[in-house]
């Protein structure tokens, strides 16, 4: 099993280190356009392996030829946000860099599996689901496990519970528009909204929501631990074929309502991708929020298309 991860910035770099922790893949192959980063990056992570103990084998540099035959791609490349920058201001830049990418990642691999990092994350997904000509169980994008995430760490800052006894699901776009849902929330199998009134709930979600920005705020730029994490663990769920139930960017075809975009949705992760898309019984509200949701990645689609097109032209 191979995985290559595109971008050696902080979060490739994240992910790579996840993966190669899990000792679950023979190869990693780490590629950015600063071939020094790289190669560096990869050669530090190898000399971790004997205190790790793993034995996934680290490459890294700029020719694609690196990547060649690989199972699973992470693509990370682009740039990350800077303080006052929603990730839709990153479009032209990142569509342009996640195009590329894609093309050189398909040429080596032609049946390599897409995991799109990339900001804004729905419509890179489906940038890569264009440019690489796919199925679409093959393209994905990586945010409801941050996101979840996120939600599920701040429940346990709350409750001072373990994480482990939490379980949440979250649907729609990776941006301000996403839709947690409390109503598919647990805390230890007691629905969360139990256990914590709801106006809290509601500050805890907006936190949720915002919580890529917090962190931009704090730093400079935007995350990765977590981020990096996120894209691990779809990367786990498929090379073991563990048909986890996991929010991530996928193609929908009328589910929820929604068609003929990338947008955050539980999905079945194993072998070979996205094996179905799943839907959960909605209630009027949060099948509004998630129509909300769907139109605002379709206005962002539709800015692609016109930068598309204004290039063509
Ligand atoms: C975030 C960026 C990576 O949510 O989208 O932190």
């Amino acid at each position: 099993m191979k995985l290559t991860v595109v971008g050696a910035g902080n979060v490739g770099a994240t992910v790579a280190e996840c993966v190669a922790r899990m000792d679950i893949v023979n190869e990693i192959a780490l590629i950015d356009i600063v071939e020094g980063v790289a190669q560096g990056k990869a050669l530090d992570l190898m000399e971790a392996a004997p205190i790790h103990g793993f034995d996934t084998v680290l490459h890294g540099g700029s020719d694609y030829a690196l990547t060649e035959g690989s199972d699973i791609t992470v693509i990370t490349a682009g740039i990350p946000r800077k303080p006052g920058m929603s990730r839709d201001d990153l479009l032209k830049t990142n569509a342009e860099i996640v195009g590329s990418v894609t093309r050189q990642v398909v040429d080596a691999s032609p049946n390599t599996i897409l995991i799109v990092v990339s900001n804004p994350l729905d419509v890179m997904s489906y940038v890569a689901y264009m440019e690489s000509g796919f199925p679409s169980q093959r393209v994905m994008g990586m945010a409801g496990v941050l996101d979840t995430a996120r939600y599920r760490a701040f429940l346990k800052m709350e409750l001072g519970v373990s994480v482990r006894d939490i379980n949440a699901m979250l649907l729609g776009g990776h941006g301000d528009s996403m839709t947690p849902l409390p109503r598919f929330t647990t805390v230890g199998t007691q629905p969360v909204t139990n256990l914590i009134a709801e106006d809290r709930l509601e500050e805890i979600i907006e936190r949720t929501k915002k919580g890529g920005g917090e962190i931009v705020k704090l730093m400079g730029t935007s995350a990765w631990y977590a981020p990096g994490a996120g894209a691990a663990e779809m990367v786990e769920a498929i090379v073991k074929d563990s048909n986890r139930v996991l929010p991530a960017a996928a193609w929908v075809t009328g589910q929820y309502g929604l068609q003929d975009m990338f947008i955050g949705v539980p999905v079945k992760l194993g072998k070979g991708g996205v094996k179905e898309v799943v839907t959960l019984d909605l209630n009027e509200k949060e099948q509004s929020d998630m129509q909300a949701s769907g139109a605002h990645v379709r206005e962002v689609i539709e800015a692609y298309e016109r930068i598309k097109e204004g290039q063509a032209a």
